[in-house]
């Protein structure tokens, strides 16, 4: 993993927080591509902090939870003004930072400043469900696994104990099939003296996601060009790019009430069928209105084949291919 310090030597604190902050809610292997895109662009906090935020945004383009981007802005800007470009150490100043929470202040403390924190995520939540057979489901079950996990934080070496145990959840204690053979803790965990490590956590019944209405308008000109408008600066994928659209409503769309919010006068055509894509609070289906017009978009659009090379969140290059499919 490309921020992590080598044998001996020390993280950067700025690798780590950009790291930590890409890793949430995200898979290594994800972040990866990312965090060697950002860093090359911007080799330092300064650089960051007086990078335009619609650079960033195009940057962060794919990698989701777009919010994150926004405070990963806002923080670099903050750490410049009050702490010249450096990282605070402490575990409860770096909470205070903006988009910084429990598990990231405590992850760069221990990572980037070998502090005593107890690195709680997901991974060893379920290390510690099974090394001490917590039964209790989770939510509920998460302040009795981080008070047994701040036990097991160690003196010395704290950044590679929360790392070696990050890993551990990920290669060894995973969510399903453990390699228990391989553990190194299989003597004392107890979830495997029982035989019931692979059903831990337990975990409540999840109510179902509520659906979203959306719908975007795609406008193609006679040279290919697609139109693309840059979304408001609040509320979902704010300030990236996307097709045009209103915003997302919970009741089904009523065609002829909303093809009024069309960008342009055009022969709209509601596609049939419609896109799925799962945002954390909810599951959007999004339907596609085409239309193509007389007048050159000019710079106001893109050329289909370059779509894909624009930075654009997942969901809207869905729905641009389902245009391309479908029309
Ligand atoms: N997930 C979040 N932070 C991580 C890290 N430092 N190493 C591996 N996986 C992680």
């Amino acid at each position: 993993m490309p921020w992590r310090a080598r044998a001996g030597e020390r993280a950067n604190p700025y690798h780590v927080w950009l790291s930590e902050i890409m890793l949430q809610q995200t898979t290594v292997a994800a972040v990866i591509p990312y965090f060697l895109k950002f860093i090359r662009r911007w080799p330092t906090l300064e650089a960051l902090a007086s990078a335009p935020m619609d650079d960033i945004n195009r940057m962060w383009a794919g990698l989701g939870y777009y919010r994150r981007a926004r405070g990963l802005h806002d923080c670099a800007q903050v750490l410049v003004r009050d702490y010249k470009a450096t990282f605070p150490q402490e575990e409860v100043s770096l909470l205070a930072l903006p988009g910084i929470g429990p598990y990231t202040a405590a992850a760069i403390a221990a990572i980037a400043f070998g502090q005593k924190a107890n690195v709680v995520d997901g991974n060893v939540e379920r290390v510690m469900a099974r090394l001490y057979a917590v039964r209790t489901p989770l939510p509920k079950a998460k302040k009795e696994l981080k008070t047994l996990a701040a036990a097991l934080v160690p003196a010395q070496r704290c950044g590679d104990y929360a790392q070696a145990l990050m890993d551990l959840g990920a290669t060894v204690c995973t969510p399903r099939s453990p390699q228990c053979g391989l553990c190194p803790w299989r003597k004392s965990c107890k979830a495997r003296r029982d035989g019931i490590a692979e059903t831990l956590p337990a975990r409540e019944k999840k109510a179902a996601k509520p659906v979203r209405y959306g719908i975007v308008f795609v406008l193609s000109d006679k040279e290919g060009r697609v139109l693309l408008t840059k979304r408001p600066d609040k509320g979902l994928l704010a300030g990236m790019m996307g097709l045009p659209g209103p915003e997302w409503q919970e009741t089904p769309l009523d065609w002829p009430a909303i093809r009024r919010h069309a960008p342009e006068k055009a022969e709209w055509k509601l596609l049939e069928g419609s896109i799925h894509h799962t945002f954390t609070h909810f599951e959007l289906q999004l339907r596609v209105a085409y239309a193509t017009i007389r007048r050159p978009l000019e710079d106001r659009g893109v050329l289909w084949q370059d779509c894909a090379n624009e930075a654009l969140p997942s969901v809207m290059l869905k729905a641009l291919r389902f245009a391309r499919n479908g029309v």
